[in-house]
């Protein structure tokens, strides 16, 4: 299936680039306050502003949704023909004018259309291909942006991911169960000049027996009662099935030190923490996993969030069976994340954790830390020879009571400026070593030190902080000098 032939997308790429239309430039061309107004879906200021040149006719169009006149549509498009917009479903007759019948959105350079239009959420086809959303522009920015041989994008839709993956990777390659999606990411490939490797298939079928550098997955999660059927979101497995189909395949799919990023729903079971389910996912040996919970949601909260997303907050009878199920399995949240995973040797190690904070991005950066920091050699033995250094940006904050002898410190704890804005509790005694952390003195020297001013004897005392220096480390509020 194709939604336009090569040649004519690529007229339709010379005239969006003609155009000059891009999102990032509404604020340019009618100043930062239309341009954030409209970011929140307040477009008066740009319908105040957009005239019938073409970057107006296509800020219209795609930014806020109206309809326009045929011939400045016409004169916009061209040297596409609105005949072709017709046709193809680009543009569909509104009252006397046209308007968008797919959507256009950028991120970066690219130019990615789909069937997501302007100001629309309900009404979709089965079939309906997303444009870029929250849950992509979280895996672009979770998505590790070194060069790379080959890379895997599972569940491409509109094929945002693919594109994203052609600016650093030899080769892309792409799947998707829709034929619709696949075109989208064939035409998207087109205007954007990417070459990209299409395969049609359920979710690890396509490429089965190969393996990639990076696998990027923002696959269809949702946990929905069998058979709802959108394609965008309903991967056909049952609860949670779909990323643990892809967890645990990490080990076959990915080359030796290669990585993989995927958005999950995960099930928060009565009696079991979620972490425990994540974990048991994986295989036993291979993998370096990182899980990050970003939200949950009750069953009820979820049930109305995606019935407002298709546009079925009014079927009673769906709801009723949505959440009998959830009912039945036990089911008493659902949790909203994404998944890094390093391919290692040995035994894997799984780590799970809730951060609900906003931390520093892109989120590849806090990923690649972390992954480096557990690669990292942390044993007793070579921390006691090394030489630590408070990390850039973190501070310490104490509260005080006032007492009978002036201020009385009852709680300190460090806290992050940069990364992951950790804030972590320490005590008096860690104070005062991590006071000394300037990169220059070994640890060894450090806990002599403190060991004497407290008569106690250092290897007690390096026993009982070893662990503590090491969670500093890992959590970044400590580097190795
Ligand atoms: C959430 S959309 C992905 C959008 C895109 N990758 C992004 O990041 O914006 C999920 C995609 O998975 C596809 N899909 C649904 N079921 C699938 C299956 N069983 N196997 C492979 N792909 C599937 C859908 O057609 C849809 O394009």
């Amino acid at each position: 299936m194709r939604l336009l032939q090569p040649e004519a997308a690529a007229r339709l790429g010379e005239a969006r680039r003609e155009s000059g239309y891009h999102r990032a430039a509404l604020s340019a061309v009618y100043g930062r306050d239309a341009a954030a107004a409209a970011e929140r879906g307040d477009y008066r200021g740009l319908l105040a502003a957009c005239g019938d040149d073409p970057f107006g006719v296509w800020t219209r169009l795609f930014t806020v949704g109206v309809a326009v006149g045929e011939r400045a549509a016409a004169t916009a498009l061209a040297p596409f023909g609105l005949d072709e917009a017709l046709a193809c479903g680009l543009l569909v007759r509104s009252g006397d004018g046209v308007a968008a019948g797919w959507g256009l959105q950028s991120t970066g350079d690219l130019a990615v259309f789909s069937d997501q239009r302007p100001n629309t959420t309900g009404g979709r086809a089965r079939d309906h291909v997303l444009g870029i959303g929250g849950a992509s522009e979280l895996l672009l920015d979770a998505t590790p942006r070194s060069e790379v041989h080959t890379a895997l994008d599972l569940g491409t839709g509109c094929g945002v991911q693919a594109l994203a993956l052609a600016g650093h990777a030899q080769a892309v390659t792409a799947t998707d169960l829709s034929e619709r999606a696949l075109a989208f990411a064939a035409l998207n490939a087109e205007i954007n000049g990417v070459e990209l490797e299409l395969l049609r298939g359920d979710l690890l079928e396509p490429v089965a027996g190969r393996r990639f550098d990076l696998v990027v997955a923002n696959p269809p999660f949702v946990i929905a009662t069998p058979g709802s059927g959108w394609t965008y979101r309903d991967g056909g497995r049952e609860a949670d099935g779909v990323a643990a189909e892809l967890a645990a395949a990490a080990t076959e799919l990915l080359s030796p030190g290669g990585t993989m990023r995927f958005l999950a729903n995960w099930l928060h079971l009565r009696g079991q923490e979620w972490s425990e389910r994540v974990a048991g996912w994986f295989p036993e040996s291979g993998v370096n996993v990182w899980a990050v919970e970003r939200e949950v949601l009750d069953p009820l909260d979820y049930v109305r969030t995606w019935q407002r997303d298709s546009g079925e907050e009014g079927d009673a009878d769906q709801a009723a069976a949505w959440l009998d199920w959830f009912d039945e399995h036990e089911v008493e949240g659902i949790g909203f994340g994404f998944i890094g995973v390093r391919s290692t040797e040995g035994a894997s190690e799984v780590v799970c954790e809730a951060v609900r904070h906003a931390v520093e991005t892109p989120w590849a950066d806090r990923v690649e830390d972390r992954f480096a920091v557990r690669e990292a050699d942390l044993s007793p033995e070579t921390l006691w020879g090394a030489s630590l250094r408070l990390a850039d940006g973190v501070s310490l904050q104490q509260s005080a009571e006032l007492g009978g002898e002036g201020w009385e410190v009852d709680a300190q704890w460090l806290r992050q400026r940069h990364g992951m804005r950790y804030a972590e509790a320490i005590d008096p005694l860690l104070v005062k070593f991590l006071g000394a952390c300037n990169g220059t003195a070994p640890v060894r020297l450090q806990i002599q030190l403190l060991a004497d001013a407290h008569g106690a004897e250092a290897a007690m005392l390096y026993a009982q902080l070893h662990p503590v220096l090491r969670r500093l480390i890992e959590r970044g509020f400590l580097t190795l000098a």
